[in-house]
């Protein structure tokens, strides 16, 4: 049986994805902070397949915070490898108040979308001997040459992402996109990396790529916005996915996301929805994205025994 982690699978994107992957027969792991809120979203993914059939034990549950090392590191020690085929990092937030740290003392959407993922998918690597596809989700905020909604991604050190200055700061929604758009960006220059890593430990058979899944309001992305994007995110922009090419449904992009590990024969490369695109020109940048690589390894005190081999 083929086994996927999906994170942040109790909501969302996340949630749609897990219902897609069983829907092609995979075991999935819903890999989840709140063990609560992993067990409702067990009972709806086998309300929702019970056409298809599944097994009792095809849907499986873990505790994963990612705003912990400690917690990263015990689940990845617990988790059963052999089977292991698919990792999905999709778990990810934003927020508009004053600076969020993880337990680790690292802001928390720089901690939560790329540090802690980067130190699953590394620890996973480690162990898992059969896997084969790693989708990362990143969105069209890290990218200014297709939308204006978010800041470009700015930063000139990757300290200044993990342990942010501040003082200087008047507004929080505005900083909140600035925090989510870099975090984004580093989502993309993660999967590359990611890649040319695999490449250099002749494991190419590893698929890694980086997916936006498009505009989804409704999902739990905006609880923590002021309270009229709250509004408008959860109670009048859903209506509008019927009308509008630009909004889509957590099912359409859960569909394209769970491909990534059933389909897609490519590497390295960036889907927007069901479509390879190019990312933004920034992206490419590998010594940028090196450079993310190494400071990572140092902010998630990854050892070296810990490491890919
Ligand atoms: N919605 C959009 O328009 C959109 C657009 C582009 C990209 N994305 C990306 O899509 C991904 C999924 O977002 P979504 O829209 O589906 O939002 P969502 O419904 O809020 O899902 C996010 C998931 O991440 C989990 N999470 C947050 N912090 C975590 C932590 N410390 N440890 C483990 N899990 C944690 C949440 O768990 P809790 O329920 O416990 O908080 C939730 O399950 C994110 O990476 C987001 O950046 C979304």
């Amino acid at each position: 049986m083929k086994t996927v982690v999906v994170t942040g699978a109790n909501s969302g994107l996340g949630l749609y994805a897990s219902k897609h992957l069983l829907q092609k027969g995979f075991t999935v792991v819903l890999a989840c902070r709140n063990l609560q809120k992993a067990s409702q979203a067990k009972k709806w993914l086998q309300k929702k397949t019970k056409k298809s059939p599944i097994t009792e034990n095809q849907i499986q549950i873990a505790q994963l915070d990612l705003a912990s090392f400690n917690s990263i590191r015990k689940f990845c020690k617990a988790l059963p490898t052999n089977n292991l085929y698919g990792i999905i990092c999709n778990a990810g937030l934003t927020y508009s108040t004053p600076t969020r740290f993880t337990q680790d003392g690292v802001e928390e959407t720089f901690g939560v979308n790329h540090l802690g993922h980067f130190l699953m998918v590394n620890l996973l690597l480690s162990q898992a001997q059969n896997l084969q596809r790693i989708a990362i989700v990143s969105s069209d905020a890290h990218n200014p040459e297709t939308q204006q909604h978010f800041p470009p991604p700015n930063f000139e050190k990757v300290e200044d992402l993990a342990y942010p200055k501040d003082d200087y700061i008047t507004n929080w929604e505005k900083e909140g996109s600035q925090r989510y758009a870099n975090s984004k960006f580093c989502n993309v220059l993660f999967a590359y990396q990611l890649e040319q890593e695999l490449k250099k430990t002749h494991r190419e058979h590893i698929l890694v790529n980086a997916y936006n899944p498009g505009f989804i309001p409704g999902t739990g992305l905006g609880r923590n916005t002021s309270p009229i994007t709250h509004f408008m995110w959860f109670h009048v922009l859903p209506l509008f996915s019927r009308f509008s090419k630009a909004i889509r449904t957590a099912d359409e992009s859960g569909q394209s996301l769970a491909r990534l590990i059933s389909d897609v024969q490519v590497s390295g490369k960036y889907f927007d929805g069901a479509q390879e695109k190019p990312s933004s020109k920034a992206s490419y940048d590998l010594v940028r994205a090196q450079r993310l690589w190494w400071r990572s390894e140092e902010l998630a005190h990854l050892k070296i025994n810990e490491q890919i081999e």
